[in-house]
């Protein structure tokens, strides 16, 4: 048996391993046993989703180490993270990706305020985010925070999921997408993803430590970001929006684990960014 490490940032293991059959997949372990129901969970999302075109590793197993920690194993998709292959791939191509992630994600019902959960768990995680933020002497944490309390939640209508659809988080192999890394979330909805996948093509999150970030990559990124509203809009006009305040919820999110002041900066100017986006939005309603 061969093992390869794949790495990650969160902590989990992950290996490549090739049985004595010449069999190769992925088997991700929880980083320790507090954290296993979690993985469980990403386990879980991942074996249920259903994404049309949009694929995902087939999960093969799952067990308990001697350890006691869980781990699921997963077919090995041989691609390149979307996060790379963006910065080199032939512009043309960017709308097809972009068609398939709206298409498959994105429901064609009509923005309809309908009896769910949303405004009870997002006043709950707001009034939790304001106790941690209060004493921060910051105008746009404190406007932001404003305006997400003052927001009908209820818009956001519950569905599938991702949880955390950077764009690390999808491989492409073959011009098909395959997402990884599903993560638990406080509340399941498509908005939330959309949310996510512009806070990496509208303010560059993970590209921020880049210090000399390839102008290619950003007019690719540009790109992504405008067919992807453009695709949305022809949908329906009125989840822009709502895709603008997931951002925003998102960003704010972050402030209570920020410690330099570089980070702190870059996310002062983006969050007034989408302040400013939010309420320019808003007027032209
Ligand atoms: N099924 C798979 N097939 C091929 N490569 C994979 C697979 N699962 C994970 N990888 C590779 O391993 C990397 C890390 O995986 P994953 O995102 O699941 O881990 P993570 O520890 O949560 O990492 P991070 O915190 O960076 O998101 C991926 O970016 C990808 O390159
Ligand atoms: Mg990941």
């Amino acid at each position: 048996m061969n093992t390869y490490n794949l790495g990650g940032h969160s902590g989990c293991q992950i290996l490549l391993i090739e049985d004595d059959n010449g069999n190769t997949f992925v088997r991700k372990f929880s980083k320790d046993s507090d954290y296993n129901p979690r993985l469980k969970v990403q386990c879980e999302k991942q074996a249920s989703f259903q994404g049309g075109y949009i694929k995902t590793p087939k999960v093969l197993n799952s067990g308990m180490t001697e350890d006691g920690l869980f781990y699921f194993d997963m077919e090995y998709v041989q691609g390149i993270t979307l996060a790379k292959y963006i910065q080199t791939m032939e512009i043309g191509k960017v709308k097809g990706l972009v068609s398939t992630l709206v298409e498959n994600l994105v429901p064609k019902s009509s923005l309809e305020t309908e009896e769910n959960q949303a405004m009870e768990i997002f006043s709950k995680k707001i009034k939790s985010l304001k106790s941690a933020l209060a004493f921060r002497d910051n105008k746009v944490i404190q406007d932001s925070l404003e305006l997400l309390e003052k927001h009908d939640w209820s818009k956001l209508t519950p569905t599938q999921c991702h949880g955390d659809m950077t764009l690390e988080n999808i491989i492409v192999k073959n011009d098909t997408l395959y997402f990884i890394d599903f993560l638990d979330s406080f509340y399941d909805s498509w908005f939330l993803d959309i949310g996510t996948l512009l806070q990496d093509v509208q303010v560059m999150w993970s590209y921020r430590f880049q210090r000399d970030i390839d102008m290619n990559t950003v007019l690719r990124l540009i790109v992504f970001r405008d067919l992807l509203l453009e695709e949305i809009k022809k949908i329906n006009a009125d989840y822009v929006i709502e895709i603008y305040y997931s951002l925003l919820q998102k960003l704010i999110r972050i402030y209570p684990y920020t410690k330099d002041e570089l980070t702190y900066e870059f996310l002062n100017k983006k969050t007034s960014l989408v302040l400013d986006m939010i309420h320019s939005l808003e007027q032209n309603a």
